[in-house]
């Protein structure tokens, strides 16, 4: 895409998620000086204004089974085989593959790992495969998966440099919510992307995503969890909670709260990078 048909995608993409006035942010634009993820350490509450990083207390001290990451995993998430994660990552398809844990085996037509660049600095999580996932094998290739590929080109992002996957690799009948028992059997491969690939963001699409990943219960709204950044592991990995592009499709009244997470998304990875630099 040259820059002129980028400015017209980008421009046809804030009027559909319903954007007044046009902001245009630019790559060397410097982040939002009221929100430096991991540096500023700021209040550690979750009461936080919309926007701000709060620090995740997933405490699964106390709940191991409920969450994603107990606490003594925590140090564990950074220390991954780095020689060759694209070969690492397929042992983990390979047990996905065989796995029978679950009665979403029985129903399912093929397994949905996940795809994308092994070495991301940015994981997206979603719920479960849909149908068109289940013929192919790829998460996100139907109608939502095309919104969310475009919704990644609007912050400049391309799909391939990303990683995605779901919190269930097997789709639910008739695309019913997937049950906590399905949840938890999928949890280790979950788990072991994680380690492996060792994002510095994650965008969690969904409330399943968001509640599995930040260790909330099931009666935590999505929108308690979205717009603000989380600091899981002291700030070495910061989580993003949307709305699901299936639900953008349903729901139009979310889409102006999704841009504003999308551009929240890219102010993080934009100061994450020229912390680096
Ligand atoms: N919805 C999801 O949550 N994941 C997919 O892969 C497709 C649709």
């Amino acid at each position: 895409m040259n820059p002129k048909e980028w400015l017209r995608f980008y421009m046809e993409m804030a009027q559909w998620f319903g954007v007044e006035g046009l902001y245009f942010p630019s790559a060397k634009e410097p982040p939002d000086a009221s929100s430096p993820p991991a540096q500023q350490g700021r209040a550690a509450s979750e009461q936080g204004e919309k926007g701000e990083v709060v620090r995740a207390q997933p405490s699964l001290a106390s709940a191991p089974q409920a969450g994603l990451f107990g606490e003594e995993e925590a140090s564990e998430l950074l220390v991954v085989p780095t020689e060759d994660r694209r070969k690492a990552l397929h042992v983990i398809e390979e047990a996905v593959a065989n796995c029978t844990k679950c009665p979403l085996a029985q129903t399912r037509t093929k397994v949905v790992p996940g795809v994308g660049d092994p070495h991301a600095q940015l994981m997206l999580i979603g719920e479960a495969p849909g149908a068109q996932e289940d013929k192919r094998g790829l998460p996100f290739v139907g109608p939502a998966g095309q919104l969310l590929t475009k919704m990644l080109s609007a912050i400049q992002i391309q799909r391939e440099a990303v990683y995605i996957t779901n919190v269930v690799k097997c789709r639910p009948p008739r695309n019913r919510d997937p049950q906590p028992e399905e949840i938890a059997s999928c949890r280790p491969f979950l788990q072991a992307q994680l380690r492996l690939i060792s994002p510095k963001v994650i965008l969690a699409l969904g409330a399943f995503a968001a509640r599995t990943i930040l260790s909330k219960p099931p009666k935590v709204s999505l929108s308690s969890l979205r717009g603000k950044v989380w600091e899981l592991h002291s700030g070495k990995l910061l989580v993003i909670a949307t709305y699901h592009p299936s639900a953008l499709l349903r729901y139009p009244q979310y889409k102006k709260l999704a841009w504003q997470d999308l551009q929240l998304l890219q102010r993080t990875l934009s100061s994450l990078s020229s912390q680096e630099a």
